[in-house]
């Protein structure tokens, strides 16, 4: 199967027929295989690495070098799914060209397109992505680059006005060029409203089950959170106990004396004896 591209992705709006969009996040190459081999459409190289991977409070501390490293990491599995990169925070908020070039150094890891976060105010930095030829998804929402502004992970659009910001928001990411968006953190009226409002696909976390698309944490999904997962999430495995009860196995058979067993021993060859 051939890479989805941006295009055929912005082509993905259910209610003209489509199936709805499958997007998990992974970090590196044994992850992006595995999601990979479950034949979602998209993985999301987050910046959420910052809390699933690297222990970070927020995704407010990983660098677009840090991202990149991942990028690579992800695509030397050779993916079917479209890869998209996370533009972590202040990568794309100082001016035109130091956001094209961030943008840039993603693509060149390895990514087919980028991600960042925000509404109307990022129209400027959209167009000169746009411009480059580099394809751009939105997020809107419960955005987390914006934790510390909203006084912690705090559902959005709960008001009248909030969620007609969000619609309008919506609509100007799509005017200024995205290919699709991450709706987060919504009422499911108001992921629904921005569904309809727009013609890219909307592609939901926590924002109902009406939007073209879903996307999950993968450690979130796997049961390897390292957090109370949100409400939003559903646990499909508990690998986490699975990886400690397989390596409290290991720990009991080296400490007994159970590890290495034959089978995992090279025979010495007789005339090292003699
Ligand atoms: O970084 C991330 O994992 C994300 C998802 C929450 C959409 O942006």
């Amino acid at each position: 199967m051939s890479q989805l591209s941006a295009p055929q992705i912005r082509r993905r709006k259910r209610r003209n027929g489509a199936e709805p969009i499958v997007m998990v996040t992974a970090y590196d190459e044994p992850g992006a295989r595995y999601v990979d081999a479950a034949g979602v459409d998209m993985i999301l190289v987050g910046d959420s690495v910052a809390n699933v991977m690297l222990g970070h409070e927020d995704t407010m501390h990983v660098s677009v070098e840090e991202i990149a490293h991942h990028v690579r990491a992800v695509c030397a599995a050779r993916p079917s799914a479209h890869v998209v990169a996370d533009l972590p925070w202040l990568s794309y908020h100082v001016d035109r060209a130091d956001t094209v070039r961030n943008a840039a150094t993603l693509i060149r890891a390895g990514a087919s397109s980028v991600k960042l976060e925000g509404g109307r105010v990022r129209v400027e930095m959209i167009t000169a992505l746009v411009d480059a030829e580099i394809p751009v998804m939105g997020h809107l929402g419960l955005t987390p680059q914006s934790v510390l502004a909203f006084g912690g992970f705090k559902v959005q659009g709960k008001t009248r006005e909030a969620a007609k910001m969000l619609v309008e928001d919506a609509l100007a990411l799509e005017a200024a060029g995205v290919y699709a968006m991450v709706v987060e953190g919504v009422p499911s009226e108001v992921g629904r409203w921005i569904t309809e409002a727009t013609s890219v696909p909307v592609i939901g976390i926590g924002a109902g089950a009406d939007t073209d698309g879903q996307v999950l944490v993968f450690h979130d999904l796997l049961g390897m959170s390292n957090r109370t997962p949100a409400k939003f999430v559903r646990q499909y495995a508990d690998l986490g106990a699975a990886i400690t009860e397989a390596v409290s196995r290991y720990t009991a058979d080296v400490r007994g004396g159970h590890f290495p067993g034959p089978d995992e021993t090279y025979a010495t060859p007789p005339e090292l004896l003699d």
